[in-house]
């Protein structure tokens, strides 16, 4: 068997008063999977996958990559391993051409440092029909402004897939989109599986995660409270147990206020 990808062991992380992670431990294959990290607002998912690409520096626990124990963790050695991270909307510069945003800060230059910005235009342009963007209303040279919420998705995940990231993470990528769009991001991901790239996809959307993962990691206020194989599980149980999960944290928020008044 390969060694994990990526492991991370009794990882915790407070802020303040906050307890954002309580001893996690989490981790990625070796071979190309798509996991889904879900869990409702506040449970820790973001602080999560900022540790993962070096954003936070956890409290304690370890951090291991192809199973070598790594010292420092930082976001630049976080992408030297191949790590992609792509954040909600904040990713792209939105006056700037699609080109432009998939080669920003990693442009294909000529010897003498020049950025070779007709072979970026083509390889963007091939790189979006290969992922699915078979539209004509838009090229590579359209301004990012002018694409709708799910292509956007599309062109930082085209990125991660042009470098060959061997961990894609998406913090909430389908939040903001329609059924049709958030298809079309989930066709990506697939596709970048097959590339041999693995995705942690954030939601709190149980049918998304669902229907995308190989996996599904649950948090619930910092801690890891479930996880299941999709081989294993259909989505009405998935649906139980969270439900369940959320009985429970109602009874802890009662408990709270009881013990307040
Ligand atoms: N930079 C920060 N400073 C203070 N508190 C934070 C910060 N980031 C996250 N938190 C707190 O940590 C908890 C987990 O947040 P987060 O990881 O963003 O959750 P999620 O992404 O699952 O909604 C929340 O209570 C949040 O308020
Ligand atoms: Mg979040």
């Amino acid at each position: 068997m390969k060694n994990k990808f990526l492991e991370l062991k009794n990882i915790s992380k407070s802020f303040g008063k906050v307890s954002a992670l309580e001893r996690v431990n989490f981790y990625i294959k070796g071979e190309p999977e798509i996991v889904g990290l879900i869990g409702d607002n506040g449970a820790g998912k973001s602080t999560l996958i900022k540790i993962i690409s070096g954003i936070h520096t956890p409290d304690c626990g370890e951090i291991y990559i192809n199973g070598k124990r790594m010292e420092n963790w930082s976001v630049v050695k976080s992408r030297a391993s191949g790590v992609e991270t792509v954040y909600q909307d904040r990713a792209l510069a939105m006056q700037q051409t699609l080109a432009r945003n998939i080669f920003m800060g990693r442009e294909l230059t000529s010897i003498f440092g020049f950025v070779k910005s007709k072979l970026q235009f083509a390889e963007a342009d091939r790189l979006m029909r290969t992922i699915g963007f078979t539209s004509k209303v838009f090229a590579s040279d359209s301004a990012v402004v002018n694409l709708s919420g799910g292509e956007r998705q599309g062109v930082a995940i085209a990125r991660a897939l042009y470098f060959k990231a061997n961990l894609m993470i998406l913090d909430e990528p389908t939040t903001a989109l329609s059924l049709t769009e958030a298809q079309k991001i989930f066709d990506f991901i697939r596709q970048a599986r097959k590339g041999g790239s693995s995705c942690i996809f954030i939601t709190h959307n149980i049918y998304h995660a669902y229907d995308v993962s190989d996996r599904c990691v649950v948090l619930d206020r910092g801690k890891i409270v479930m996880e299941t194989d999709r081989e294993h599980t259909t989505v009405e149980q998935l649906v139980k147990d969270m439900q369940k999960i959320a009985q429970n944290n109602g009874k802890v928020r009662e408990g709270i206020n009881n013990a307040r008044s």
